[in-house]
């Protein structure tokens, strides 16, 4: 791309011309979401997915995700800027595994958290986001047996939440694994007035710290409306972009890795994303996620339950 391009004017000029909405993920850099129509947690990104009544959805976020706008939205064409953007929990449930897994245990539901392939959507009865995982799984009588995949840490936090056991997958996000319990407790002890809020993605031992735990949209709320200066925030750093924006006066403090900073907690499949990469997406209206149909039909059952049940 010639260096000289002013690449947000082509972005307002190119999503004009080909009637694009541009969905961002929190966890993007701060340039693509304040270029986005909608930056949002999964499952809102979700429902913008399959409301929109745009041509095109420029997708900026990971490729699940994008998979889940095409699954809802299958007339419309779905791009995303780097179809390399893939996310270790999908990674961690192979399809073929899973499937067997399944058919293993016939007398459990299905529960899956969204951070997986459309393939292991196909064989899941309901899918979950961390914003809706409580009041879906508290909604199932109590005496069915349930499999929850594919993250060991957020099926656990239900898990004891819940008082519910569950048959876990053991996958894990890379990302939210690196936070070290050893230098949170020491960044609590130089800010001993600062809450921590938490993503349900992080190990148990980071989760008993935080004073808050939920989705990404939620941990929005929590950290801008809490009266404290300063707010400890145990998820993906892309996130204090939208909080510096919303509460300028207060202090956002990634949660650390054992380094102790928060520089090593960014997701390297979302920073695959960059502005250049956004514009030549929608210039070249592509890549395109592209599912086949019966797998898509599949997954989209369990997708359309969970909005049900969300509503
Ligand atoms: P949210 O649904 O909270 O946005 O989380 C998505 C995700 O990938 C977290 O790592
Ligand atoms: Fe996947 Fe973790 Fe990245 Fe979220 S932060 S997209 S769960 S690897």
């Amino acid at each position: 791309v010639d260096p000289t391009l002013d690449l947000v004017a082509e972005i307002q000029r190119l999503r004009k011309e080909k009637n694009a909405v541009i969905l961002a993920h929190y966890y993007q850099a701060g340039e693509i979401q304040d270029i986005a129509d909608f930056v949002g947690d999964s499952l809102d990104l979700s429902r913008k997915a399959a409301e929109t009544d745009a041509e095109m959805i420029v997708f900026c976020g990971v490729r699940f995700m994008a998979e889940v706008a095409k699954i809802l939205s299958p007339q419309k064409k779905v791009v995303l800027p780097d179809m390399a953007a893939g996310c270790s929990l999908e990674d961690s449930c192979p399809p073929d595994e899973f499937e067997k897994f399944v058919k293993a245990h016939p007398d459990h539901m299905v529960l899956s958290y969204i951070n997986c392939s459309a393939a292991v959507k196909a064989h899941t009865d309901i899918i979950v986001t961390s914003s809706n995982a409580e009041h879906i799984v508290s909604s199932i009588p109590q005496d069915q047996k349930i499999i929850f995949a594919p993250d060991r840490h957020l099926g656990g936090f239900l898990s004891r939440k819940l008082g519910r056991d569950m048959l876990l997958w053991q996958g894990t996000c890379i990302v939210h694994e690196m936070f070290s319990e050893k230098e949170l407790i020491k960044l609590k002890a130089k800010h001993p007035d600062a809450p921590v809020a938490a993503h349900p993605e992080c190990p148990d031992n980071i989760v008993q710290h935080a004073d808050h735990v939920g989705s990404t949209s939620s941990i929005l709320k929590f950290a801008t409306e809490h009266p404290a200066d300063t707010i400890i925030v145990a998820t993906e750093p892309g996130i204090i972009h939208q909080m510096e924006k919303a509460a300028p006066n207060k202090t956002f403090i990634g949660a650390p890795g054992a380094d102790g900073n928060c520089s090593c907690n960014t997701c390297p499949f979302m920073a695959l994303n960059t502005m250049e990469k956004l514009y030549l997406c929608l210039r070249d209206e592509g890549p395109e996620i592209e599912l086949d149909e019966h797998t898509r039909v599949e997954a989209e059952k369990p997708l359309r339950k969970m909005l049900d049940l969300s509503a």
